[in-house]
């Protein structure tokens, strides 16, 4: 179990890391705000909540090397290997909450490891951060339609996301995920079955 003396710690953490980038710390805590929100609709456990968001983005300043380095403490060569670059942080990030901070609650690992691609098959706490991180005030690209349909549709939320994500690595010529491609594939084979 998550108790709160190692939020406050991730807290501290946080605040020391990112005290040249407020930006940052401020990005974090909006996403804080809306997942909060969701995991009171969705049911979650909220402690398990505030950790996966408040590492989410935790090793976001370390170079290339530095989140190489510390992501390797968890993830196979192989793994990683294949995790296009932009989404690196979360994978080192999941190894900071693994090794730094000894969170062993595998749901908010694969919380932390994914907010980035997503993946097929996510759990709810999963889909929380993932739409959270997209959706948070800050992000102007957002409509208020999309904000208001995670409230109501989590799965559809996270499909368009995972979309309108795509159009834009194609549009800036960046490689996606084939994490977040298997789970457009797998969200549309779901609805297909659903309207058989
Ligand atoms: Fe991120
Ligand atoms: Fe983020």
């Amino acid at each position: 179990m998550i108790n709160s003396e190692t939020i406050n710690k991730i807290n501290e953490y946080l605040k020391n890391e990112f005290l040249q980038d407020q930006a940052r710390l401020q990005h974090i805590m909006n996403v804080l705000k809306v997942a909060l929100d969701l995991g009171e609709i969705f049911v979650v456990d909220k402690n398990a909540l505030k950790v996966a968001v408040l590492l989410h983005d935790a090793t976001k300043m370390l170079d290339f090397k530095e989140n190489y380095t510390l992501a390797s403490k968890m993830f196979d060569k192989d793994v990683l290997n294949q995790v296009p670059i932009p989404c690196l942080h979360a994978y080192s990030a999941a190894a900071l909450a693994k090794v730094k901070f000894e969170i062993q609650d595998q749901d908010v690992l694969n919380a932390i490891t994914y907010h980035c691609s997503g993946r097929p098959k996510m759990s709810m706490l999963e889909k929380i951060v993932f739409v959270s991180d997209y959706i948070e005030e800050k992000r102007d690209f957002v409509t208020d339609d999309l904000r208001e349909l995670a409230r109501v549709d989590l799965n559809k939320s996270v499909y368009n996301i995972m979309l309108q994500t795509k159009a834009y690595l194609i549009k800036n010529n960046k490689a996606i995920s084939d994490l977040t491609d298997l789970a457009i594939k797998d969200y549309e084979s779901e609805v297909e079955e659903f309207n058989d």
